[in-house]
């Protein structure tokens, strides 16, 4: 489902123009198709048809309210990663049963406030976790259902930043080191162990490093079975990667299918956590141009969108397609450098990218429905953009421009 096409040269999501979004609501803003989400959430369902499943949408990809109300409507459940994803997920009427807590460093108040919602499973990446949440859980008399993030040392073959399942990650605990968690684990009277989990790595591209890392799953779940501790759920984590110019990942169905293939008839509920799968190219972020300065060594497009806006071309040196919105523009014609106004060499958006534009034109950022706005930040006190949901022939602004007030809200002058 391609949810942002040309019509009579006019970029276009769903039904409507984007020029006349950008009219309305302003620059920079982010743009994004409700079909184009579900679509994608529908094609994990039907890959995972007939199997004991949950599909866990990654709120840090992207964890606007109203995405997560059009996930939560079609049954979803969601992977958090702190306090403040648990509280999005409820506000947005995500049901609890469905949560998994994953995430390093979780707090006694976050543990706590989880077991008052009677969330689905802690992921636990530690053995101190174990302790801390065994202690929160018996002191509340209740009792935690967990699962141990493993790491399973396989070599995602992705950016060094986004790969998380090797040895030398600070992510869950080694095999070898699992046992013994998962021993003490059974041993709590406040711990109830249900499940195995890892999350090898983000923008995967392969399947092989998905189902090595499920074998050595799977050899763990007989060991602990031989030892009496029997789990019911199997969670794969996120991963899978999305093309942004020409990678070729493989579809859902085809990582759904060979994951059920690889766990033949074991009766094991499949978990997975996709993020960046469902939600990247169901987003746009879309831009003005300001100015065009050739120089010697350059041609600059400077936009009014920046690093603060979209970090992950300066972070990872990611490529995101730059489109222009109008292709009968009657601008100049030329290899540009789309760079923000934010005072860092590193501020870019894309780099030598044919276009003909003019001042006033628009720019459009492809895959940039993940990872986009919830990594953006204040620098340079420029306030956030804003974000549109694109719904058929509506567009509903989901999150308002912030406004000079946001920023500083909290702040003080001195005492005189
Ligand atoms: N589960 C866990 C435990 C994770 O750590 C992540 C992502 C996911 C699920 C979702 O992974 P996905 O399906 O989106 O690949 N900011 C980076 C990506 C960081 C991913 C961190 N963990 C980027 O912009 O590429």
């Amino acid at each position: 489902m391609e949810p942002f096409n040309y019509r009579d040269n006019q970029l276009c999501a769903e039904e409507l123009q984007i020029a006349a979004i950008a009219q309305r609501f302003g620059t920079p803003c982010y743009i994004y198709s409700r079909a184009a989400l579900e679509a994608r959430f529908k094609e994990y369902q039907d890959a995972l048809s007939g199997a004991e499943h949950l599909i866990c949408y990654a709120v840090k990809a992207n964890s606007n309210l109203a995405v997560l109300d059009i996930l939560a409507r079609l049954g979803a459940g969601f992977d958090i990663v702190s306090g403040g994803e648990m509280e999005r997920v409820i506000t947005a009427g995500g049901d609890p049963a469905k949560i998994v807590f994953s995430g390093v460093g979780k707090t006694p108040a976050e543990m706590a406030r989880a077991l008052d919602l009677d969330i689905a499973c802690f992921n636990l990446e530690s053995a101190p976790e174990l302790e801390l949440l065994a202690r929160v859980a018996a002191e509340k008399n209740m009792v935690a259902r967990v699962s141990v993030r493993v790491n399973p040392d396989v070599d995602a073959q992705t950016h060094p930043y986004i790969s998380t399942g090797l040895r030398e990650n600070k992510f869950g605990v080694t095999v070898e080191e699992a046992m013994a968690v998962y021993r003490r684990a059974a041993e709590l009277p406040s711990i109830e162990v249900v499940g195995i989990d890892c999350h090898i790595g983000s923008q995967l591209t392969q399947i092989s490093p998905f189902i090595d890392a499920l074998k050595r799953l799977l050899a763990l779940v007989d060991e602990l079975a031989s030892e009496g501790i029997t789990l019911h759920h199997l969670d794969l984590g996120g991963g899978l990667g999305v093309c942004y110019k020409d990678e070729q990942p493989p579809s859902v169905a085809e990582y759904i299918a060979a994951v059920r293939a690889e766990l033949g008839d074991r009766p094991l509920k499949l978990v997975f956590e996709p993020g960046r799968s469902i939600a990247a190219n169901a987003g746009l972020l879309v831009t003005r141009v300001n100015y065009l300065k050739p120089t010697a060594e350059h041609n600059f497009a400077l936009v009014d969108a920046a690093m603060n806006d979209m970090i992950r071309p300066a972070l990872y040196q990611a490529w995101l397609d730059i489109r222009q919105v109008d292709l009968a523009s009657e601008g100049q014609t030329a290899t540009w450098d789309v760079v923000g106004p934010v005072c860092e060499t590193g501020d870019f958006l894309g780099k030598n990218r044919e276009l003909t534009v003019a001042p006033g034109d628009l720019l459009a950022l492809s895959g940039a429905g993940a990872y986009g706005f919830t990594m953006s930040s204040n620098y340079n006190s420029r306030p956030r953009a804003a974000e549109i949901m694109v719904d058929g022939d509506q567009a509903h602004i989901v999150r308002a421009r912030e406004e000079f007030e946001d920023l500083i809200r909290g702040e003080a002058r001195l005492p005189d």
